[in-house]
Order: structure tokens, then C-alpha cells, then sequence
């Protein structure tokens, strides 16, 4: 057998998604999920699956020398919404982790490679608010961005002086229905479908014209895989911006409307709104095009149509009792 792969945060939005697709190009064998929690009916399911804390340094190397992990997915982190809720927790799950998996890659011979999402958290109000360069201001204001940013340098240091394989992307919001977000500012845009075919109502915490970047899941996990199948050489960047569509909950809420002619919004912005605000409406990602052929194929009416389908789906799955909201 190969060298596994471990998934911290495995029980997450992207890491559910994630395993998913790994498990059906290295097999379930080969991969190690690791998360606080256990989600019923996740798709770590069938891999080997570490409940455990990645503040923990000891667990994290005993893991990866253990079952010879090659390459790690470090998911692990609370988000922003949530982080301004709990700014210290924020800092040390995601900042200790970070320094753990860094130190294991740089230590631990068979560790290969490592991949670390930031996000468009990581900009703040002195960056341009349109086609947001590679290499621009970032003076991030939530805690959850400070984490991104000192990541980001990070991982660079960890890269250039001890050539750490490391790779990141700036993550936009990301849209999926099978599996949901945790704690983000952007989860309206999950939120908004269910609410849609529940209530045929929803009522949007924020603004009608915050415009976001946004990502349907499937873009971002072929991009994650895509970047980490990239040659070294190609990269010019540690952490690359990485973008699909921009919309404001206007914007979304009329394209809902075009299949769903009653749905109604109603908004009342809270303090997510103006976490939202220090946030850029369109990313620059020409430097990911350039380097390792990033396409994204979901444009918003393509993203709304597989997400009505599916969340459709979910409804009735889960009123017979097929599927647990996770
Ligand atoms: P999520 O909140 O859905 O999942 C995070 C997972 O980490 C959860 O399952 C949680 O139980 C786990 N976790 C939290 N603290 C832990 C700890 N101490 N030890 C072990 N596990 C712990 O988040 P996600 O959306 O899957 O995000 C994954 C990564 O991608 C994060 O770094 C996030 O910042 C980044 N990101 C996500 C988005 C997005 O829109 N989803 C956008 C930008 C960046
Ligand atoms: N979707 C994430 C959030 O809202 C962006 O990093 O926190």
C-alpha cells in the first residue's frame, strides 16, 4: 500500500467533500481522518478515523508516523463568524495546528506535502474591493483572518527555509448541500436553498448588496487536487488567490427566484454583515490560471441549478430517513 493521507477537520464542509472524492481516486485504505468530533454518516466512514484535537501536538505526530502519512490535508479550524464569537480558541486551533503539521512535514521524512487553506478572510478594509491582485494590502481585522494571514506567512518561511512542500489556496465562500458549513460568514449562500424549498421564505443576515466570491464545492475540491498534483517547479506562490463567481444575497436571491417564482427575502443584517464588509467582492486568480491551469465551470446559474436539484434531493432523503443533516 501507498503512503496514506490524513484529513484534519475531516467531519468539516470541505473535508466531507474531500474524503469523498480521495476515497474513489486512492481508495478509502489509504486515508486518515481526523476531526474533534464524529459526524454520523460522514464520509470519513470507512477510513481510519482519529477522534482527536489538532491543538495536539503528540497525537498529530503519533498519527503520521504511525499509519506513514505521505501528504496532509490540514482542514482543521474555526471560521469567522464563529471566531469573533470565541477570538482565543480561534488563534490557538488554528494558528497550533498550523505549527504542528509544519514541524511534522519538515521533520517527519515520508511527509511529502501539505495543503492549508486561507481564505478571502485573509484581505481586509485597505484592499481593493474588486479583481483583488496575488500581491496586494492584507490587513485583515477579524481574528479569523489574522490566523490566515500569519498562516500564510507561515507556510511561506516553512517553504523557503526548510523547502517544505506546502500549498495553499485563498478560498472564497464554498457552496455545497451535501455537506453544510460551520460557522462562516458566507453560509448564507447554503442557508438561503434549504430555507427556499423548506419556507419557500429566508430571512438574510446580510446586506442585500454585500457582493462576496463565491465557489461551488465540486471547483474547489478539483482545484485543491489540481494544485496538489502541480508540479513544484509551475508554482510560483505558496498560497495562491483562487476565485469562480461574485454575487451580492440580491443577486443569488433573484436567480432563485427565476426556478422559484414565490421565494421571498427578507434582510436583517448582524455582526456577520460587517465581517462581510472588510471583505473584497471579486478575487484576481490569473496567477492560478497561469501557473496550473485553474478552470472554475460553475457560473451562478449553474450553481443554483445543481443546488436546488440536490438540496431538493436532501429533503426528501432526509424525511424518509436516508440522510441526518451534518
Ligand atoms: P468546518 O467548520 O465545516 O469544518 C472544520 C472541522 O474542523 C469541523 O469538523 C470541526 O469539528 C473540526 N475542528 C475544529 N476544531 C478542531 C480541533 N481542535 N481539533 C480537531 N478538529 C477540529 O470548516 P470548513 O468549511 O470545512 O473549512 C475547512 C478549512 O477551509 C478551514 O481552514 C477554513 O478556514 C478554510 N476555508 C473554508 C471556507 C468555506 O467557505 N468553507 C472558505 C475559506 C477557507
Ligand atoms: N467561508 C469562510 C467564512 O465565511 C471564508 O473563509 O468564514
Amino acid at each position: 500500500m501507498g503512503g496514506r493521507i490524513l484529513v484534519t477537520g475531516a467531519c468539516g464542509q470541505i473535508g466531507t467533500e474531500l474524503i469523498q472524492v480521495l476515497k474513489g481516486v486512492v481508495g478509502e485504505a489509504r486515508i486518515v481522518s481526523l476531526d474533534i468530533r464524529d459526524v454520523g454518516g460522514s464520509s470519513w466512514l470507512d477510513t481510519v478515523f482519529i477522534r482527536g484535537d489538532v491543538r495536539d501536538r503528540e497525537l498529530l505526530f503519533r498519527v503520521v508516523r504511525e499509519f506513514r502519512v505521505e501528504v496532509i490535508y490540514h482542514l482543521a479550524a474555526l471560521l469567522s463568524a464563529t471566531g469573533e464569537r470565541r477570538p482565543e480558541e480561534a488563534w490557538t486551533i488554528n494558528m497550533d495546528s498550523l505549527w504542528h503539521v509544519l514541524m511534522i512535514a519538515k521533520e517527519v521524512d515520508h511527509v511529502r506535502q501539505v495543503f492549508w487553506p486561507s481564505s478571502i478572510a485573509v484581505f481586509g478594509p485597505t484592499t481593493p474591493k474588486e479583481r483583488v491582485p496575488q500581491v496586494t494590502v492584507m490587513e485583515p481585522n477579524t481574528i479569523y483572518g489574522i490566523t490566515k494571514l500569519a498562516g500564510e506567512r507561515l507556510c511561506e518561511y516553512f517553504c523557503r527555509r526548510w523547502q517544505v512542500d506546502v500549498r495553499g489556496l485563498r478560498y472564497p465562500g464554498l457552496i455545497s448541500y451535501r455537506s453544510l458549513p460551520g460557522g462562516g460568514t458566507t453560509d448564507y449562500a447554503v442557508e438561503i436553498f434549504f430555507a427556499a424549498l423548506r419556507e419557500g421564505r429566508y430571512t438574510c443576515y446580510l446586506s442585500a448588496d454585500r457582493c462576496l466570491p463565491m465557489m461551488y464545492i465540486d471547483d474547489a475540491i478539483r482545484g485543491t487536487l489540481e494544485l496538489m498534483d502541480a508540479p513544484r517547479s509551475a508554482l510560483r506562490y505558496t498560497v495562491y488567490n483562487f476565485a469562480a463567481i461574485s454575487f451580492s444575497p440580491s443577486e443569488l436571491e433573484s436567480a432563485i427566484r427565476a426556478h422559484l417564482p414565490d421565494f421571498e427575502v427578507e434582510y436583517k443584517p448582524d455582526y456577520r454583515d460587517a465581517i462581510a464588509a472588510q471583505w473584497p467582492c471579486s478575487i484576481d486568480d490569473g496567477a492560478a490560471r497561469e501557473d496550473w491551469g485553474w478552470a472554475h465551470r460553475y457560473d451562478l446559474p449553474a450553481l443554483v441549478k445543481v443546488m436546488l436539484e440536490g438540496v431538493r434531493q436532501r429533503i426528501r432523503e432526509e424525511a424518509v430517513g436516508l440522510s441526518s443533516p451534518s
